[in-house]
């Protein structure tokens, strides 16, 4: 199966049930969604293979996502937690596989900003690469179709795009009109790498951990605003189309059936004008919502280390 060109998220921001996210995977399969995002770390992949069952939709109809989470960098531990995973979501294979964070450094659910794990680190890259020969493996073995990361920065994926065996088929990263990432983009293009966007409306009810005072949003921006009026849509439906015509794959998480058929209605009909893409190049803000102060290691400066954007690593 080829990746899809939309996905649906199952984060539940830490207000969404379980419950809810797993009817929002039911009522998307049944309404033409083909991809599931998931990961051990949202606390659902149970209720989401319950789901996924219930809709009645054939596995090789579906593509789906796993994510590593960060307290299982161990060599031991990445077999352990994709057959986990594969248990929970009632399946023998994943398409894809990502490591979720490019750091061992995790939080326990529902935490608030001033967490911090106690052996949090910067990025090492030969700690990473225990972790990407292991899921290198899984793919010889079959247990996952691709493999993938999520959250890295550019000079993260030199490094490993040198040292690795099998090329990351994808990298998971946040992508909004606010927050556009477009020399990235480019180069995960370029050394053909699908960017999957997460939080591609902005993610409007994320945990309070991840918001600030500095954070603004594209659903209140004047041109997109504008662009939504003159056809008659929501802003969310503008952001979609925006990724889409971007070759980016979006995400986004909803448990409102009205808004899932909106959303996919958006990335398959009534595609952007290029004056409009043109128009929506230049909103960037380079507003990062996820900023991910909760993995940040003693000495860290502030959020700005994990995200290498003086184009070095951070140590
Ligand atoms: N790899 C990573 O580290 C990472 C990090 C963050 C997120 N993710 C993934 O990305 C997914 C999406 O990100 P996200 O959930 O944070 O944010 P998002 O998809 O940008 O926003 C979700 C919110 O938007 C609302 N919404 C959706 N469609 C709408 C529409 N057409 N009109 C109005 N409101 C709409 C939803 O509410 P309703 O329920 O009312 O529609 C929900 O509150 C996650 O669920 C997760 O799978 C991955």
């Amino acid at each position: 199966m080829t990746i899809p060109s939309i996905g649906l998220g199952t984060f539940g921001s830490d207000h969404v049930s379980n419950e809810a996210v797993a009817k929002s995977v039911i009522d998307a399969l049944q309404s033409g969604y083909q991809m599931i995002d998931c990961a051990s770390v949202y606390g659902n992949e149970k209720e989401i293979g319950a789901a996924i069952e219930k809709s009645g939709v054939e596995r090789d109809k579906i593509w789906l996502t796993g994510k590593l989470w960060n307290d299982m960098h161990g060599k031991d531990d990445v077999r352990k937690s994709v057959l986990q995973t594969l248990s929970d979501l009632k399946t023998d294979y994943l398409d894809l596989y990502l490591v979720h964070w490019p750091f061992p450094n995790y939080h326990p659910p529902k935490c608030d900003v001033s967490s911090r794990s106690p052996n949090a680190r910067p990025y090492i890259h030969e700690e990473f690469m225990v972790v990407w020969n292991e899921m290198e493996k899984l793919v010889d073995d079959g247990l996952v179709r691709n493999i993938g990361t999520s959250n890295m920065t550019m000079p993260k994926m030199e490094r490993l795009l040198a040292d690795c065996r099998i090329r990351p088929f994808a990298n998971e990263m946040e992508l909004h009109p606010y927050f556009q990432q477009q020399e990235f983009v480019s180069y995960l293009k370029n050394n053909g790498i699908i960017p999957i966007g997460f939080c591609p409306i902005g993610s409007p009810e994320r945990p309070e951990r991840d918001r600030t005072e500095e954070d603004v949003s594209e659903l209140s921006d004047p041109i997109l605003r504008g662009i939504a009026e003159s056809r008659h849509v929501h802003p969310a439906e503008i952001c979609l189309k925006w990724a889409n015509q971007n070759g980016i794959i979006p995400i986004p998480q909803s448990a409102n059936p009205k808004h899932l058929a909106s959303n996919l209605n958006s990335v398959t009909h009534d595609p952007l004008t290029d004056q409009e893409l043109s128009a929506l190049s230049k909103i960037d803000k380079n507003c990062r919502l996820i900023k991910g102060q909760v993995f940040l290691w003693e000495g860290a400066k502030d959020w700005h280390a994990l995200w290498d954007e003086d184009g070095r690593i951070a140590k």
